[in-house]
């Protein structure tokens, strides 16, 4: 049973009810921002986080293609998903039938004259593409795949916003060697829970924010799954996501598997 959980009203990606604020406000998050970043040490928060978000997002006519290489996190939602990949093999041919959809969207739109996918006489279906952990496809990587991967993923954070795709990316540090600087560019919402020192902080608030206050390691351990974030006025709050059991969320799914319906051309069953 599912409780704690306000309703969703409306296909407005720009807020995402996802848990809520010290003051007791809803806090909502927007998925097409365009991208969203979750930071935080290992058992911080961000898995919980990333499956509220989720849970949400299911109950959207939303395309979901899920990259998860610990296999387990984002497996709840795996019959939900258009496609689910694990290896970086599998996930470089998931993203090249991504970037076809995205290709053929540009092209439709320059064919209409228009500069946005919402534009479009037949309006596409919004894609989110989530990621459990971005240390596995860094830009240094030696495997050749998990580096495809990484440039895949920085052309979605450049394009993919104006063909309706977006992303949800988790990292436990997002330092230069695991999340290039062209995509930490635009990822323009960032969840931060706990991270190990002041400086990892403030490489996701900026320098000397945390001698100011605004300082993610400093975010207590309980509660679990505390973190900040900065809103649109650039006010900085604390936050915490909703739980999801596995229950309530195999419950979603199943209420929703008619949702988010696109056939990009591969197997949805990928192992
Ligand atoms: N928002 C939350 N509400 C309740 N419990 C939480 C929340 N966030 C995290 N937790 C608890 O903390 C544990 C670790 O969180 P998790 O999301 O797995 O962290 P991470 O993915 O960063 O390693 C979870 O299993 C859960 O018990
Ligand atoms: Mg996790």
């Amino acid at each position: 049973m599912i409780t704690n959980v306000r309703a969703i009203t409306s296909y407005d990606l720009s807020g995402i009810p996802t848990g809520m604020t010290e003051r007791h406000e809803d806090w909502r998050v927007p998925i097409n921002a365009p991208h969203v970043l979750i930071a935080g040490a290992s058992g911080s928060g961000k898995s919980t986080t990333g499956r509220s978000i989720l849970a949400r997002i299911c109950q959207l006519d939303v395309v979901l293609i899920l990259l998860d290489p610990k296999r387990v996190e984002y497996a709840l939602f795996r019959r939900r998903a258009a496609e689910f990949a694990v290896e970086p093999s599998e996930v470089v041919e998931c993203l090249l039938r991504v970037d076809a959809e995205m290709n053929k969207r540009y092209a439709e739109m320059e064919r209409a004259s228009v500069t946005s996918w919402q534009h479009l006489e037949k309006v596409p279906l919004p894609i989110l593409i989530a990621v459990e952990e971005l240390a596995e496809f860094t830009p240094m990587a030696r495997d050749t795949d998990a580096k495809a991967v990484s440039l895949l993923l920085n052309r979605f954070a450049r394009l993919g916003r104006g063909a309706g795709i977006f992303m949800l990316a988790s990292v436990q540090y997002p330092e230069a060697q695991t999340v290039s600087s062209q995509l930490r560019a635009n990822m323009g919402y960032i969840i931060c829970h706990r991270v190990r020192t002041k400086i990892e902080s403030d490489v996701v608030f900026g320098p000397g924010a945390a001698s100011l206050g605004i300082d993610a390691a400093a975010l207590p351990a309980s509660p679990a799954g505390l973190a900040l974030i900065r809103d649109a006025h650039g006010f900085v709050r604390r936050v915490r996501a909703d739980y999801f059991s596995e229950e309530d969320i195999g419950d979603i799914v199943d209420r929703c598997l008619h949702l988010g319906k696109l056939d990009l051309g591969g197997s949805s069953e990928s192992g």
